[in-house]
């Protein structure tokens, strides 16, 4: 069975973009591979975090990754700190990463813009330890959203690097991203896309917002003035990010979507989506609930680090091996 990697960051809590984009299709996909789902806490850090805030959002976000649909008897689910593998193969892929090439990521640029303080140096290093996340359990495929593709290109690039300038130890991963709804947009300014960490609440609908909250931002959506319900990202980025989210909550398609709502204006259409988010929230938050107030929840991250280092371990010791690190034995 091949191996399939991915990882979310608990520096908020989860949108409906990191669902549809990242937790509904590890859910689908779990049957076929040999699966790991990390709680990249190593990530969050990168920039400033509140101590006991972020040590809150970890167990939520391993709640939410169960209430997903994560079968801990399928799949491993664990936190990146408590592998030190992660960060002893970051340091190594850093080692043959160029500035350069960390400079040109989009996301170190956005994200480097908003740092008052100085920007910290783990911001510019981040994308291999992500390359090192997936090397060390010799992953095949990670599933992703769209804004991830560029990492994932370094990720392949350092993997080819690494293998032509040492030994061929590391799979070359492949990338999968969902067909509709890999980029799910901000709800008020659908140029942009939805982000945890968004200063705006009306941006974004998190998974844990009370259900009739979320209802109201998708009916305050923004959307175009023409008045039809049609897929057109280019010219009608609005109705079709909401397109893109009732047919990735319904398994409707947006084509049989715009056929149903052919004689439909923008209110109706926005009436039966908040009424399907709603639903949505409550079902998947009466899971959650169950989930974080659990003892069950803390043995499953202790097996899940089990496994995880059981799993990278060797992969980690060829690295060192084939870097020529420590004593030969
Ligand atoms: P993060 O925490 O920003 O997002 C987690 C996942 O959600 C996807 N995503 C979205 N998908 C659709 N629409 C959106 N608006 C949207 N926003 C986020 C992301 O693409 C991602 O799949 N660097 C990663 C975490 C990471 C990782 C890894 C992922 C660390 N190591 C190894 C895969 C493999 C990140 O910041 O994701």
């Amino acid at each position: 069975m091949e191996t399939l990697f991915s990882g979310i960051q608990p520096s908020g809590i989860p949108t409906l973009g990191n669902y549809v984009g990242a937790l509904k299709q590890f859910n689908e996909i779990q049957d076929d591979y040999d699966c790991f789902f990390c709680i990249v806490d190593q990530h969050a850090i990168t920039v400033p975090q509140d101590r006991l805030k972020l040590r809150k959002q970890i167990r939520q976000l391993a709640a939410i990754y169960l209430a997903a649909g994560i079968d801990p008897e399928k799949s491993t689910l664990f936190i990146q700190s408590e592998v030190p593998a992660h960060a002893q193969a970051g340091w190594m892929l850093t080692t043959i990463a160029s500035i350069g090439e960390l400079e040109r990521m989009t996301q170190f640029k956005d994200k480097s813009l908003k740092q008052t303080d100085g920007v910290p140096a783990g911001l510019l290093t981040y994308p291999p330890l992500m390359a090192a996340d997936i090397v060390i359990y010799n992953t095949n495929i990670v599933p992703v959203g769209d804004d991830q593709k560029q990492h994932m290109e370094l990720t392949r690039n350092l993997v080819d690097r690494f293998n032509s300038r040492y030994n061929d130890v590391l799979v070359k991963p492949e990338i999968r991203v969902p067909k509709v709804g890999g980029r799910v947009m901000s709800l008020q300014d659908p140029t942009k896309k939805m982000s945890k960490s968004d200063d705006n609440q009306k941006n974004f609908i998190s998974l844990l917002d009370e259900p009739n909250r979320a209802a109201k931002k998708i009916k305050s959506a923004v959307t175009d003035s023409d008045g039809i319900i049609k897929f057109d990202r280019e010219n009608k980025p609005g109705i079709s990010n909401l397109l893109s989210i009732y047919a990735n909550l319904t398994e409707e398609t947006t084509d049989t979507l715009e056929e149903k709502y052919k004689d439909s204006n923008y209110g109706e259409f926005k009436t039966d989506l908040a009424e399907i988010v709603k639903e949505f929230l409550t079902d998947f938050q009466e899971k959650y609930n169950n989930f974080y107030n659990s003892d069950e929840l803390d043995e499953i991250l202790d097996n899940g680090r089990d496994k995880a280092q059981k799993a990278s371990f060797k992969t980690l010791k060829k690295m060192e091996k084939a870097m020529g690190l420590g004593r030969k034995r």
